[in-house]
């Protein structure tokens, strides 16, 4: 089986009405010049930008007619809307027609604490209200230089699949290996490093479920760049990118995507 590569952009808090408004604009006619150059254009990957909440409405209202999906970078942990001053629910970004969510991004795990079992609680409640997780996990450059990256990484993905709440036969899944050490630091993960993580997280899977291992995306993110994406996104179990920086302007966000190719 194929897996369709996810092309993902993650805006952090960054945008504005106006210069989102030209990103939408430039990514429409820039995309659409892509899917003629390449007719099977998305047949081998999908494009989702993940904006801050409050521009949810402006991405619909530009893509919702789009190929290209959507969603945001965080949601409360509550499962039903009530007394949460300042939270946004599951319920109400799929009333803008979210796709997926990001959650345990290492920003908000370490700016935030945000723990494994509060991210756990989001991945659930996302599930439910059929909006696909993007769960982030990711080493620090301590942990990786005393060669515990992979059992941190397993021990956050465990948060999960040690809940008495997750379904082994949902594939409804995303998960984004982001060494903490890459991100926005302009030095992205070795190819082998990549690589190594990527199958062990593929391994981790098939101990669940063969059939579920088959279908769950795995991405990389850190420094991903239109100089390196072609190396990257084209390593075996490696499904696509989480993409910070460089997905913040439509050229070098298609520049990533176009290297698949
Ligand atoms: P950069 O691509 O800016 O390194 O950010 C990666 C990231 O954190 C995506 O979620």
């Amino acid at each position: 089986m194929t897996r369709k590569k996810l092309i993902a952009g993650n805006w952090k808090m960054h945008g504005s009405l106006q210069q989102n408004e030209i990103f939408f604009k430039d990514l429409l006619s820039m995309s659409e010049n892509l899917s003629k150059k390449y007719n099977d254009f998305y047949n081998h990957l999908e494009l989702s930008l993940f904006v801050p909440s409050l521009y949810l409405f402006q991405a619909q209202n530009f893509l919702a007619n789009s190929a290209i999906s959507f969603g945001t970078q965080n949601v409360s942990n509550q499962a039903e809307n009530g007394a949460f001053t300042g939270e946004i629910s599951a319920k109400m970004l799929k009333d803008f027609a979210a796709k997926y969510t990001i959650i345990g991004h290492s920003e908000r795990r370490q700016l935030l604490g945000e723990t494994d079992e509060f991210i756990a609680e989001k991945f659930f409640i996302l599930q439910q209200n059929d909006i696909i997780p993007i769960l982030c996990i990711g080493e620090t450059q301590k942990e990786y230089e005393e060669s515990r990256g992979i059992a941190v990484i397993l021990q956050q993905l465990n948060a999960i699949f040690a809940n008495p709440k997750f379904d082994k036969n949902n594939a409804n899944f995303v998960i984004a290996y982001e060494p903490i050490w890459a991100i926005g630091s302009g030095l992205a993960a070795t190819p082998e490093q990549v690589q190594t993580t990527h199958l062990a997280i593929r391994k981790r899977l098939q101990e669940l479920n063969a059939d579920l291992a088959e279908k769950v995306k795995i991405l990389y993110g850190g420094s991903v760049k239109p100089e390196n994406s072609k190396q990257l996104l084209n390593l075996p179990n490696v499904d696509g990118a989480l993409i910070g920086g460089a997905s913040l302007k439509a050229n070098s966000f298609l520049a990533i995507a176009e290297s698949i190719f």
